[in-house]
């Protein structure tokens, strides 16, 4: 059997994820591809606990490399007990967020470095990588009004930083992808859910069976 493929799902506050990621693991089902949907942080029993300590609490319960660690840690386990079993019996993996939120959150909006952050990666889960990374980009006027709509005032730990710690999330993700550009494609989550959709499946084209 062939393994399956992993794709991973990126974007700051307020892009219109959830709904991309519902709608694209419908089009590749459609397409007679079993698809495994999971999440970070967690996707497994461990890093679900580990999403708990990551997200609730004080904005300052963490310093930034425990909480760099604690995201590496929880993404470990989410590799080795869901997202390896599943590619291994065929099934595509399709992940809200994964090693580039780490990125881009705590490597280039936190300060520690995205290459500091991917060294993380390369201890905790030897440089696992998806196969596509798709990054939905809005301008950040745009994708901050929805976030507000959506979130009103409370924000999880991370998600309620101030507006300069987003725009250099955006920033860190735009970088990402001009190092990794055959891996990683932005998206304009511009227009509407089904534009931004296609949008999705066409940068998967080459993956597609
Ligand atoms: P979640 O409720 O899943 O939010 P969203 O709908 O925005 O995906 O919360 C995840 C939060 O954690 C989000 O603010 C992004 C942040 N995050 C990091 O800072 N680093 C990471 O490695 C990951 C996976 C998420």
């Amino acid at each position: 059997m062939a393994r399956g493929r992993f794709v991973s799902l990126e974007g700051g506050e307020g892009v219109g994820k959830s709904t991309q990621l519902a709608a694209l693991a419908e089009a590749l089902a459609g397409r007679g591809i079993a698809v495994h949907v999971t999440r970070e942080p967690g996707g497994s029993p461990g890093a679900e606990a580990i999403r708990a300590l990551l997200l609730e609490g004080e904005e300052g319960r963490w310093n930034p490399r425990a909480e760099a660690l604690l995201f590496a840690a929880a993404r470990s386990d989410h590799i080795e007990r869901t997202i390896r079993p599943a590619l291994d019996r065929g099934q595509w993996v399709l992940s809200d967020r994964f090693l580039d939120s780490s990125l881009a959150y705590q490597g280039a909006a936190g300060g520690l470095g995205i290459d500091r952050v991917r060294d993380l990666h390369r201890f905790g889960s030897d440089d696992f990588l998806p196969d596509r990374t798709l990054v939905l980009q809005l301008g950040d006027g745009e994708a901050a009004a929805r976030a507000r709509v959506r979130d009103g005032d409370a924000g999880d730990r991370i998600g309620s930083r101030p507006p300069a710690y987003h725009a250099a999330v955006e920033a860190g993700f735009r970088e990402i992808a001009e190092r990794e550009p055959q891996r990683v494609r932005l998206i304009d989550a511009s227009g509407t859910a089904a534009t931004v959709t296609a949008r999705l499946l066409y940068a998967l084209g080459d993956l597609l069976p």
